[in-house]
């Protein structure tokens, strides 16, 4: 079992160093946060990239003994993600899934308590969020919270997202917006 020294050390020596449009440190540490202040143990990623945000994710995971599903469709970022899962010492913790995430989410088994949405699709960029929670809603259990990256830079979500989710009427949302990229927080209140 590696420390979690670790891992931080590893996160703290990458932090100027990532390339694959991986949120920045800063960002990793308020999802770290959120997951250690819930106590969440079962997270759910779209959108592994090479790993920066996974492996802050995977890092809470040592502070709640939790594991971390991440989907990534991209070869070449796949296997950066799997080297830095192993330079990070969290590959222990981490079911790294290969392929689209609209296709791989209905076939998960288990349920999450937290899920963090951070990939945009190349066909359908405006839509992209949407297509990914509506996916994922039905794998986040009640008291949950369901997180985007990219709320407020024009990235991510064009406020399809918000609008789907306000009327749903089993969720309330939040923004951090000390995150200069935005980072939204939809708390599943209830189930439908
Ligand atoms: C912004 S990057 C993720 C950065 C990563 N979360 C980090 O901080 O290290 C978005 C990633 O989503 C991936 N992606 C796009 N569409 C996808 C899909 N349908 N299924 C899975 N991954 C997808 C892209 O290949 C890209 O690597």
């Amino acid at each position: 079992m590696p420390s979690k020294n670790t891992t931080k050390d590893f996160l703290d020596n990458q932090r100027s160093h990532w390339q694959d449009w991986n949120i920045p440190y800063s960002d990793g540490e308020a999802l770290y946060k959120l997951i250690v202040e819930n106590n969440f143990t079962s997270v759910l990623e779209i959108g592994t990239s090479s790993g920066h945000s996974t492996i802050w994710l995977s890092y809470a995971m040592q502070q709640t003994g939790g594991k971390v599903t991440t989907i990534e469709i991209d070869q070449t970022r796949y296997n950066k993600a799997i080297k830095n899962f192993e330079l990070a010492g969290v590959s222990n913790l981490i079911d790294a899934r290969l392929g689209d995430a609209l296709h791989i989410i209905p076939t998960l088994t288990e349920t999450f308590d937290f899920i963090f949405s951070d990939a945009t699709l190349t066909i359908q960029p405006k839509e992209s969020y949407l297509l990914f929670f509506k996916a994922a809603d039905p794998k986040l259990r009640v008291n949950g919270l369901y997180t985007m990256h990219n709320v407020t830079d024009g990235f991510g979500d064009d406020g399809r997202f918000f609008k789907y989710v306000d009327n749903l009427g089993n969720y309330q949302t939040s923004i951090i917006r000390a995150s200069s990229a935005g980072i939204s927080v939809s708390k599943k209140i209830k189930s439908r």
